[in-house]
């Protein structure tokens, strides 16, 4: 037999084994559903939270008693460990009519209890391989815990840092936001969802919640359908390619429906359009929250988001109180019901709850696997990579392990703000600060001298505001001035000073939207008084955001993002303070100069008065007051050693469809130091029906090189790289001509031309 002939026999065979799965599944589910009430049904609709992780007001009532009568599908939020989901699991398997195992969700976001950085740093590694790590890893530790069902991952397309959420998506390009969807539903599914230490992904939060007016949270997205398909649907089309259990509906309204009740999104295009086959869950009382969109009553708002294709109601309760109402009076049909039903029946059966409902409670391997040492390694590790080292001037960086350095700044000894937002099971008291990282890395070597310098901030009702989950802004009893004082004096004792500044975790996150996104003043004044001293000022700065850090940049030595580095945050800043590990990350979302240039984003349209960056021509597109450009472009990201780029050699000038466009540049690391470089190649489409960004990303390479080494990276361009949404939203290409640039981020770049002919 010829291999084509037995590759088909066994893709035959391998087909037919998951139809005969399905049988099998649909048969367990038909008999089961066979015996359930109408109440029953609707009760698996349900998914409550007894407290713990709540991101609204309405906190369930009497679940014990709900459970038992069947009238709850799953519970969520619980971060109090497997013995209270043993308890509830208890109930619905031992205590209800059918015995209908619960599902539990939790929002596992970046890491469980071993935390890894937020994912907009996680992005920032352009590794997905470390990233999918980390989803394996939180999978293993969040399911240990009795966790089946993680509400991740976030893949809101963000262009506007005043979001607060920003920190929680990969940032504002859709193809390597695709590329990071990808990974962590692997990462947190596995090949096999039944496996005790997988737990299913939910996508979220569908769709365009990143782009809320003004930064906003909960703001309508309003956009062309051009726009989305353009620039925001693809990463969560990619997560449902790579086979992601679920999705969660958005809070925002889309073309004037809120997401949750909008048909268009939840049937047409994710099921049919898309073929997704798995649950849909709604947000937070998204659904009850349509009432003050203005959709109607509960009993309307909840019949709206059935018939739209929701399967699910988190916490709202609409479901399970209007619904049986709304089918007697035909507002939805039995089939509707049946058909939500069966959709969660069969998440629970892929999860192998029906084989054993307690499969991933395990306080044998919590014990062995949470914050274990080899996790605890593989934070530090991803950690590291996640850092972008964004200013360096005189090699300031690496730090040398002698002398003394003054370590300033209100985050340098702060355990409740290593973590970030979203880590509702982490432990603060298990976090590295920064002043622990460097005595573990440098020993006794360099002798430090810590001063907090200022407060995170001076502003009261601000603190009061940030500090709802406890007080991660501590307030000094010293006078703003006393600190600073005692700052400079530190400084000036020694050779190198660190200022650990930026923001508190809870700065952003939900809810945690800003409209001044740079260093809150109380930092800014001890940062002006300490370059005043003169000595070389390395910033060390934790953000959930892109910040506006112009005065920064002009005056600090360096600067080093390290975003909210998690459990092992302070252990791996030093890592890379003294080049134990040389930095690599590079920006995935835009650093803007000032608010006022918000949304700033690479792949930006042209205008038909372009402007070319040089003088003030009057009548193109500018600004009075500030340039264009960014202050660091999409893709940037320094290193300790420099790499110089060759110009770019193409195999051919023209391609026909069908044929491949091979690009090559050389990279050579012309540094002191080795070091990784992600070499990143953009496209233009100069001419085309619809209007076409000034660049696309289209590929990337992350390349290691010895101190003097030379690689020649090369990349192969397809049709498939090509292709755009037309204004009949389909996705074609059109021959004509095209630039390709390859460089160190979107704006260093070589170009070079070509032509895609008929
Ligand atoms: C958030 C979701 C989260 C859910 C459950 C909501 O407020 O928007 O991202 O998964 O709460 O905690």
């Amino acid at each position: 037999m010829k291999k084509n002939q037995l590759l088909f026999l066994a893709i035959i065979f391998f087909v037919n084994q998951l139809h005969a799965q399905d049988a099998k599944m649909n048969a367990f589910i038909t008999n089961l559903m066979s015996k359930m009430t109408l109440e029953e049904k609707i009760g698996q609709l349900n998914l409550v939270t007894p407290g713990g992780a709540v991101t609204g007001s309405v906190v369930s009532k009497d679940v014990d008693d709900k459970i038992r009568k069947g009238f709850v599908g799953g519970l969520f939020g619980i971060t109090t460990g497997p013995d209270k989901i043993r308890q509830a699991q208890d109930i619905a398997v031992k205590n209800s009519r059918l015995h209908i195992p619960l599902i539990f969700g939790l929002d596992v976001i970046h890491g469980h209890k071993t935390v890894f950085p937020i994912p907009l740093g996680l992005s920032c590694s352009w590794d997905t391989t470390l990233i999918e790590r980390s989803a394996r890893i939180a999978a293993t530790e969040a399911s240990a815990d009795g966790i089946d069902w993680a509400y991740s991952p976030m893949v809101d397309i963000a262009r506007d840092p005043r979001w607060g959420r920003i920190a929680e998506g990969a940032g504002e390009d859709p193809y390597l936001g695709s590329l990071v969807a990808r990974a962590m539903v692997k990462g947190y599914q596995g090949n096999d969802l039944t496996k005790n230490d997988a737990v299913m992904a939910c996508v979220k939060h569908f769709a365009l919640y990143g782009a809320a007016e003004a930064g906003r949270d909960y703001n309508p997205s309003d956009m062309s359908r051009l726009r989305m398909y353009q620039f925001y649907l693809a990463p969560y089309k990619a997560a449902i390619d790579a086979g992601v259990g679920s999705v969660m509906s958005s809070f925002n309204e889309i073309d004037g429906i809120p997401a949750t009740g909008n048909k268009w999104l939840l049937t047409d295009l994710l099921r049919k359009q898309w073929g997704f086959k798995g649950l849909v869950v709604s947000d937070y009382t998204s659904v009850s929250e349509m009432i003050a969109h203005g959709m109607g009553n509960l009993q309307e708002v909840s019949a709206l988001s059935l018939r739209a294709g929701l399967d699910m109601d988190m916490v709202a309760e609409g479901f399970l109180n209007t619904l049986k109402k709304s089918l007697q009076e035909g507002k939805v049909t039995q089939q509707q019901i049946d058909a939500a039903c069966r959709r969660i029946l069969e998440a629970k059966y892929k999860l192998g709850l029906f084989d054993d409902p307690y499969r991933r409670m395990s306080t044998d391997r919590a014990a062995k696997e949470i914050l274990s040492e080899e996790h605890r390694r593989a934070a530090r590790e991803i950690a590291a990579h996640c850092f972008v080292l964004l200013k360096n001037n005189n090699q300031t960086l690496p730090l040398k392990k002698s002398g003394t350095i003054a370590l300033v700044g209100p985050l340098a000894n702060s355990q409740r703000n290593m973590l970030g937002t979203w880590s509702v099971s982490g432990d603060f008291s298990k976090d590295v600060t920064v002043i622990d990282g460097i005595k573990n890395v440098a020993g006794s070597s360099v002798n430090v001298i810590y001063a907090k310098g200022a407060n995170l901030s001076d502003d009261t009702s601000f603190i009061k505001r940030v500090n709802v989950f406890g007080p991660e802004i501590e307030v000094d009893s010293r006078s703003p001035q006393e600190m600073i004082n005692e700052a400079v004096d530190a400084a000036n004792k020694s050779d190198v000073v660190v200022a650990v500044v930026g923001e508190a975790a809870d700065m952003t996150g939900e809810a945690s939207s800003m409209s001044n996104i740079g260093i809150p003043e109380s930092q800014e004044n001890l940062l002006q008084a300490l370059v005043k001293t003169g000595k070389p000022v390395v910033v060390v700065l934790f953000n959930g955001r892109p910040m506006t850090l112009t005065w920064e940049n002009d005056h600090a030595t360096a600067i080093l993002d390290t975003w909210f580095g998690g459990t092992e945050a302070g252990n791996a800043i030093a890592d890379v303070l003294f080049g134990n590990y040389n930095p690599s990350g590079k920006i995935t979302a835009t650093f803007p100069r000032n608010v006022g240039q918000i949304p700033i984003y690479y792949s930006h349209k042209n205008t038909g008065r372009p402007y070319d960056g040089t003088g003030f021509p009057k009548f193109k597109s500018n600004y009075l007051d500030v340039s264009n450009d960014p202050l660091y472009p999409f893709g940037y990201g320094l290193s300790y050693t420099t790499f110089s780029y060759s110009d770019i050699t193409l195999n051919k000038k023209h391609i026909i469809p069908g044929e491949t466009l091979r690009v090559k540049v050389t990279v050579t690391n012309t540094g002191n130091y080795d070091g990784e470089e992600t070499v990143q190649l953009y496209t233009r489409d100069m001419v085309a029906s619809v209007t076409q960004p000034v660049k696309e990303l289209k590929k990337f390479q992350k390349i290691f090189l010895k101190k003097g080494e030379s690689k020649e990276v090369t990349f192969s361009i397809g049709l498939d790289n090509l292709k755009f949404y037309n204004s009949d939203l389909k996705y074609v290409y059109e021959a004509g001509d095209f630039k390709v640039f390859v460089g160190t981020n979107s704006q260093d770049v070589k170009e070079a031309d070509f032509v895609l002919d008929k």
